[in-house]
């Protein structure tokens, strides 16, 4: 052995002897893994709802109801995922004298499992970190964070369930077996799940208006902002601040229909108003609710004489970004909720809300209520 191999075997086992904590046994570890397991599929099955409503494929029709699906899906993506910031340090806590055992690899499957370890950690971390990150408005990573955070989650996910496998014999084992010492464990788990409800009790307000005075820790709460709606881009950001003042603006209906249409401001005012209680939803996790009002786009597309089965394009004025555009389909456009909205809680819409025109949706993430709109594409 070399004198540097013995120095690390050495420094190893003096390590091993510190960690002298009961609470780095396998029941600890099996308990706090169980409960990270079901947040991580939580946050994969509503992470890909996300994923899917904004990127269908082409099979795939997402229904306009009920009204507040996305509200809550993204809501227990991001406050459930937060809450689960103390679960995942617990158990990284409970489980990491593991990591200076000695040797580190013991054979070719020894190493493939500590891979697996490797991809798992550093894909949870990742995940958390980033999501974070966002939710904070700091979008500083070289990356794009949701083909980052969406191809990450795979990565974990796939580990997570491998390692579910492998380790469920003996977690089940550790469970089922009656503890010596539960006292001090039982405290631990309990003050793990205090700190994750403290987080998830200061931050659900940004989606749940009862808690919103609660919401300390939340970037975003109901109330707030132009009308008292969030905003997460103003029409300065989005470079329309003069077009969408414009008293030259009109709103056209083209593609696919019998006759175009050319509509200003005093024309869409006096065709036939609707009104729908309906939520922005973010995919940042906050939503509000408000009641807006404007024409049907059913009634729109009815008098351009639209196919029923077409799919729909609306533009902004913006001229560039991921959101200009987005799609409407046939579900979405029926809906008699589905408006181009003028008018927000009694007013005519704030300018940072979308003015002259914006579209408001049923179940529907609030990047796709596109806002500023000019035309109105039937495909
Ligand atoms: C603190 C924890 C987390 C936070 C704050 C968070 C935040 C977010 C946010 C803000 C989005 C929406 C991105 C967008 O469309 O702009 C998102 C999407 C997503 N998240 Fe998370 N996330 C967290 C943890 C996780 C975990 C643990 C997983 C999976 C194991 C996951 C899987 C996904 C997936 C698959 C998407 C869809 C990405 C896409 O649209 O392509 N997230 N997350």
């Amino acid at each position: 052995m070399t004198p540097l191999l013995a120095a690390a075997v050495t420094a190893a086992a003096r390590l091993q002897g510190r960690f002298t904590s009961r609470l780095h046994d396998e029941r600890t570890a099996a308990w706090l893994g169980m409960a990270l397991g079901a947040a991580f599929l939580s946050a994969f099955a509503t992470g890909l709802v996300s994923h899917y409503m904004q990127h269908p494929p082409g099979w795939m029709q997402w229904p306009s109801r009920p009204v507040n699906l996305y509200r809550v899906t993204q809501g227990v993506h991001v406050i459930g995922g937060l809450a689960t910031v103390p679960l995942l340090l617990a158990k990284l806590w409970t489980v990491y004298p593991r990591l200076w055992q000695w040797p580190p690899v013991r054979s070719a499957a020894h190493a493939l499992r500590r891979l697996l370890m490797l991809a798992l950690v550093g894909g949870a971390l990742f995940q958390f970190v980033t999501g974070v990150l966002n939710i904070g408005y700091w979008y500083a990573f070289p990356f794009p964070f949701t083909t980052a955070h969406y191809w990450t989650a795979y990565i974990v996910t796939g580990a997570l369930l491998i390692h579910a496998v492998q380790e469920w014999p003996k977690a089940r084992r550790a469970v089922m077996t009656r503890p010596q010492d539960a006292v001090g464990r039982r405290a631990f788990l309990l003050t793990v799940a205090g700190a994750g409800g403290v987080i998830a009790a200061t931050t659900a307000g940004e989606a749940f208006s009862p808690l919103a005075r609660l919401a300390v820790l939340a970037p975003r709460r109901p109330g707030t902002g132009p009308q008292g709606l969030p905003v997460n881009k103003s029409a300065a950001a989005a470079g329309v601040a003069g077009t969408a003042r414009d008293a030259g603006w009109r709103l056209t209906v083209t593609g696919r229909v019998r006759r175009d249409l050319t509509l200003s401001l005093e024309d869409l005012r006096g065709l036939p108003q609707r009104t729908a209680r309906l939520p922005v939803a973010c995919v940042e996790g906050w939503s509000a609710e408000a009641t807006w009002r404007g024409v049907a786009l059913r009634d729109l597309l009815a008098m351009a004489g639209a196919p029923g089965d077409a799919h729909v394009r609306v533009e902004s004025l913006q001229r560039g970004g991921d959101y200009r555009t987005s799609r409407v389909s046939p579900e979405h456009w029926r809906d008699p909720l589905t408006l181009l909205a003028l008018g927000l809680d009694g007013e005519p819409l704030h300018i940072d809300h979308g003015y002259p025109c914006r579209l408001i949706a049923p179940n529907r993430p609030g990047v796709m209520q596109t806002k500023w709109l000019h035309r109105v594409v039937v495909l």
